[in-house]
């Protein structure tokens, strides 16, 4: 098991339903006009958010405080628009000023920084960027019709889209890697791979979830599996977590077949991707590689059957728009699993929202 710290799952629940009577009570304790509006003005200040990311201003600060026209110099900013970006995002928790007038990092501002711990600067630039904001302003159209939005604007799937981009796609990325990194402690705290001797990562990007497994798991081997021009990135990521020569890479597509030999198949944030036809043509094709008895193992964000707020259910607008595909719940992931083949045996919580689905090959 990692030795990686993270709060017990328990804890964490107490404190996200702490959380949630806390935002019931501020939600009473004004007009509900008001409660509503901050809600609606949340897209300016997540905007807000996203041009500091974009400027970079926390890696400015990184190295201490600043006036604001050294940092505006740093960041190439106006002056007088800046300071009143920044009295807008201190406002709301996102960086300090000290006496002196000087802007600082806080604990909020810090995860802007683009290559900090935890950083989350990518999925800043990410949804800010103009975009991904017009391929939110379809939602309506995917409420009403209930259909991917996404390949009627770009005129294209969103992972053709993102290649036809480069830049986008470079955007794309490094959003992803800002959520998996958020991920991959709590999952592999909350799990025991070592009983596992070959773990295959299906769709498994440039192998980030691999290789938290492989580093938690000393004796065992993986197979790393996505698109062949995926994984091409992925030697130089194996080699900065020390995984490489345990590792084999496979590059192909799983509509088409699996690697053989696993003991364990992971999929992170795939299955999630697909709707039921396609997502149940992949976990055939696990299915058939595996031999009985054989784990499969989905990291996904499980709909809850509770009303708190829950990312997931906000990844799932993204799901709808990008390829009619959803978030599931658990009764829903179990009838997937009987129909490939595999029976659910447990869902495993972690502190982050997001769980492993377990199930074995029958
Ligand atoms: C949302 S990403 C998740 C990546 C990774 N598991 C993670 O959590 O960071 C979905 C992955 O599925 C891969 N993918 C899409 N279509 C595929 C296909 N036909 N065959 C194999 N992999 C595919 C993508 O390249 C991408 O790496």
């Amino acid at each position: 098991m990692t030795t990686a710290k993270v709060p017990p799952v328990r804890l964490a629940r107490a404190v996200e339903r702490f959380r949630y009577v806390l935002d019931r009570l501020h939600q009473r304790s004004a007009p509900p006009s008001a409660v509503m509006l901050e809600k609606i003005l949340g897209a300016w200040i997540a905007q807000g958010i996203t041009v500091a990311a974009d400027l970079k201003v926390a890696d400015a600060l990184a190295d201490g405080p600043l006036s604001i026209d050294d940092l505006a110099r740093r960041v190439g900013a106006n002056p007088d628009a800046l300071a009143r970006l920044m009295r807008a995002l201190i406002g709301e928790g996102v960086f300090a000023q000290r006496r002196d007038g000087r802007y600082a990092l806080n604990a909020l501002g810090a995860t802007l920084r683009t290559d900090g711990p935890m950083s989350v600067a990518g999925m800043a630039r990410m949804v800010g960027h103009p975009s991904h904001r017009e391929h939110w302003s379809q939602l309506l159209d995917a409420i009403r019709t209930g259909e991917a939005t996404m390949p009627k604007l770009r005129g294209m799937p969103g992972f053709e889209y993102l290649v036809a981009n480069p830049e986008l796609g470079e955007i794309f990325n490094h959003a992803m890697t800002n959520l998996s990194e958020a991920a991959v402690v709590p999952l592999t705290a909350a799990y025991d791979f070592t009983p596992f001797g070959t773990v295959v990562d299906v769709g498994g990007g440039h192998g980030r979830f691999l290789s938290a497994i492989l580093e938690a798991t000393p004796s065992a081997r993986g197979v790393l599996y996505d698109l062949p021009q995926v994984v091409e990135g992925a030697p130089e990521l194996l080699r900065r977590h020390g995984v490489a020569d345990r590792v084999e890479i496979a590059g192909g597509s799983f509509f088409d077949s699996v690697p053989a030999g696993g003991d364990a198949y992971v999929a992170k944030n795939v299955i999630h991707d697909w709707p039921d036809d396609q997502a149940l043509t992949i976990l055939r094709n696990v299915r058939a590689a595996a031999d009985p008895g054989a784990v499969l193992l989905l990291a996904e964000f499980v709909i809850p059957d509770h009303h708190r707020a829950f990312i997931g259910n906000w990844t799932d607008m993204e799901m709808l728009m990008a390829t009619a595909a959803r978030e599931r719940t658990e009764a829903e992931y179990r009838k997937l699993y009987e129909e490939a083949g595999f029976q659910l045996t447990r869902v495993v919580p972690t502190v982050a929202p997001i769980s492993l689905i377990e199930g074995r090959a029958v």
